[in-house]
């Protein structure tokens, strides 16, 4: 029997075929028409038919430990006509909706960066302890997989500068994919999402930048929210701050429970001045958190595991 894609191909090109139909004398037209008809709802029904039997047949499960031929056959993936968008997909979608609804324009983050925009550019001091505390993966060659999405923060300071010379200000929100050498667990992972947003204008404060996170966390939970900040510590923001949410009865809390969602502060005067705006003149506010975590909030997940594990009963709830 032909494969499912064949069949496709086959009534792709009837479709093709029928569209001659306009250069044929009008009395051959109705027959022709007929006879094209009768073909399609006969492959129509075959691929039907292909589609159900290419289903039966069981994949072979892989063996992920095996070293990979790449000059051997690919191997055999469930058919992709029956695959859904991933879950966080489609809510990093809705985050990126969000900061654009706001204003925000989005710069994607990239997957492998370098020791200056990991740490450098962010005020990272030579030899600091803070170095050690982000758990980088590095290539051989001394690449690093981003360990969070602020390593674009210089990028986004140099690309949008004009924006101040115009007169108005830089707002851009950086989704991205992350990488941490940490021990995994329910709620860690090596592989994780995390969104950054940066704001600079010539008066900006601390009050703008807690109004548009209650924004963001009130639009993407659609409710109200209590928020509250704690100190702490981020060599790239003075002052650092933790932002916190308190866990919203119809998502599972009892009014005792507050989630740190994300690190923020008043953007450094030496991060600013590194991409070339002048802090006396400038000031703007970042903050960076995790996807994973936000999501997980959302539909009551306990496990982070599952959004990387490839688990198809967990993305199958979807
Ligand atoms: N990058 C920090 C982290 O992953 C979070 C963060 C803190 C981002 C402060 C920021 C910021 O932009 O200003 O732990």
């Amino acid at each position: 029997m032909s494969s499912v894609a064949e069949l496709k191909k086959q009534l792709k090109d009837l479709n093709l075929e029928y569209a001659k139909i306009k250069d044929l004398p009008k009395e051959e037209r109705a027959a022709f028409g007929q006879k094209i008809k009768q073909q399609k709802q006969a492959l129509e029904q075959q691929i039907i038919e292909a589609e159900a039997k290419a289903e039966e047949v069981a994949v072979e499960a892989l063996d992920i430990t095996a070293p990979c031929d790449v000059n051997g056959e690919m191997p055999q993936f469930l058919s992709a006509d029956h695959g859904s968008r991933h879950p966080l997909m489609t809510e990093l979608d809705r985050v990126i909706g969000i900061y654009q609804s706001m204003g925000f324009d989005i710069m994607e983050s990239r997957q492998l960066d370098d020791e200056f925009h990991m740490f450098d550019s962010l005020n990272f001091a030579k030899g600091h302890p803070a170095r050690d505390g982000y758990d980088t993966f590095r290539t051989e060659e001394g690449f690093i997989p981003p360990a969070h999405t602020s390593t674009m923060q210089h990028r986004v300071l140099k690309a949008y500068k004009h924006k101040l010379d115009e007169g108005s200000a830089i707002a851009v929100a950086v989704p991205g994919r992350v990488y941490r050498n940490e021990d995994v667990d329910a709620t860690h992972e090596h592989t994780f999402y995390q969104c950054e947003g940066v704001y600079v204008s010539k008066d900006c404060t601390l009050g703008n930048m807690l109004a548009i996170l209650r924004e963001f966390f009130e639009k993407y939970y659609g409710q109200k929210l209590n928020i509250k900040t704690q100190p702490g510590y981020f060599p790239f923001t003075e002052p650092s701050l933790e932002f916190l949410i308190e866990k919203p009865k119809s998502l599972g809390g009892k009014g005792d429970g507050w989630l740190e969602m994300l690190g923020c502060g008043m953007i450094h005067p030496n991060v600013l001045k590194m991409a070339g705006i002048d802090p006396t003149e400038y000031q703007g506010f970042a903050w960076g958190g995790g996807i994973d975590r936000l999501v997980m909030l959302r539909y009551g997940l306990s496990d982070v595991r599952n959004f990387e594990a490839a688990k198809l009963d967990f993305l199958k709830e979807f």
